[in-house]
């Protein structure tokens, strides 16, 4: 039995423009999803999913894809956890050339599915590291990290970047520009993230952002002021002190840049009532900047704030299911036991 778990992200700055060709910096979180992985005697596929959902679910399928029987579960939850699982386990079969090994596998999430956290991701990620190891195997980061986004890739029909698995991966904060990735130091930066229970369409909003980029000369330019904005605070990265605990000055210069991000995001029609909200509520509360984190339309807000107001005042804002501190995770996926 191997068990691996891999951390979810928040986007410090770029999501949607990075779709463009424009760099974005994701950030881990200590939010995690945990694998375990247990092979079979037989081909098939076992998969138990248990904190993934209020409800959980189990379900045993023949080997291969496409071969899943009904399940008296809700759809979307079945399509969550069985595709992103079957699609790792793919890759496991292909990475340790074992083609027909079933596994049991078990899933564990403390990331809100869905929601702009990379919670899709860390199930690739740390399921693909742990079937493999439990063949014998074990993949650099970068192959790791390669697999896991062409799993991200097969079930999202083309539609993923590298961004959330490589840094599900990686671990820290990174850098993505079209197909490359690379891994940036950074000091310790004080996430706080609020919930609105909920979930935007990522294929919907990134195309409307498309039809509007096409329209509207103002929508390119405000794509590529969100590039301008990811350049800047990279250099502000570049210059602080790695692994360190961020002075003040720092934490408002990186907030200012997030709350222009939010705003162009705004522009383009990806944010929300409740994510405005939310928004707002942080700054209200103090925290050095707040903005979307993700495709938008709902779900999670990313604030900086070292100290406990912006959580506090989360928690008391309408619409905000959930409010957490979500320090930057520095290890990316690592084997449990
Ligand atoms: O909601 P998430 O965490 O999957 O992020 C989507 C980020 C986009 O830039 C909107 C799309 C993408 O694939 O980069």
């Amino acid at each position: 039995m191997t068990v691996c778990e891999a951390p979810g992200k928040v986007y410090l700055f770029g999501e949607h423009a990075v779709v463009y060709g424009e760099p974005a910096v994701p950030a881990a979180i200590e939010r995690r999803a945990t694998v375990t992985a247990e092979p079979r005697s037989d081909d098939h596929v076992r998969v138990e999913a248990e904190d993934l959902s209020l409800d959980g679910f189990t379900v045993e399928y023949a080997g291969g894809t496409g071969d899943h029987p009904d399940v008296d579960v809700p759809t979307s939850l079945v399509e969550a956890a069985m595709g992103y699982v079957d699609a790792a386990v793919e890759q496991a079969r292909d990475a340790a050339d074992a083609p027909d090994t079933g596994f049991d596998i078990t899933v564990e999430s403390d990331i809100p599915l869905g929601a702009g956290l990379g919670s899709s991701a860390a199930v690739v990620v740390a399921g693909i590291d742990a079937a493999t190891r439990a063949l014998g195997e074990s993949l650099d980061r970068r192959e790791l990290a390669d697999r896991a986004y062409r799993a991200e890739s097969d079930v999202q029909e083309g539609q993923a970047s590298r961004a959330d698995t490589f840094c599900s991966t990686m671990g820290g904060a990174v850098r993505v520009e079209g197909d490359d990735c690379e891994p940036i130091e950074t000091p310790n930066l004080p996430f706080v993230v609020g919930f609105d229970g909920g979930a935007g369409d990522t294929g919907e909003l990134v195309a409307g952002v498309g039809e509007l980029r096409d329209e509207y000369r103002f929508a390119a330019d405000t794509v590529a002021s969100i590039g301008e904005i990811v350049r800047t605070g990279e250099r502000l990265l570049a210059d602080a002190d790695p692994g360190s605990a961020p002075d003040r000055e720092l934490l408002d210069e990186l907030g200012e840049l997030m709350d222009f991000n939010h705003g162009l995001l705004s522009a383009l029609g990806v944010s929300a009532r409740s994510l405005d909200a939310m928004v707002w509520s942080a700054r209200d509360a103090g925290a050095h900047g707040a903005k979307l984190t993700g495709a938008g339309g709902g779900g999670c807000i990313v604030a900086l704030d070292a100290s406990d107001g912006t959580e506090t005042a989360l928690s008391f804002t309408q619409g905000c299911e959930d409010a957490f501190r979500a320090e930057l995770a520095t290890e990316g996926v690592r084997v449990v036991e």
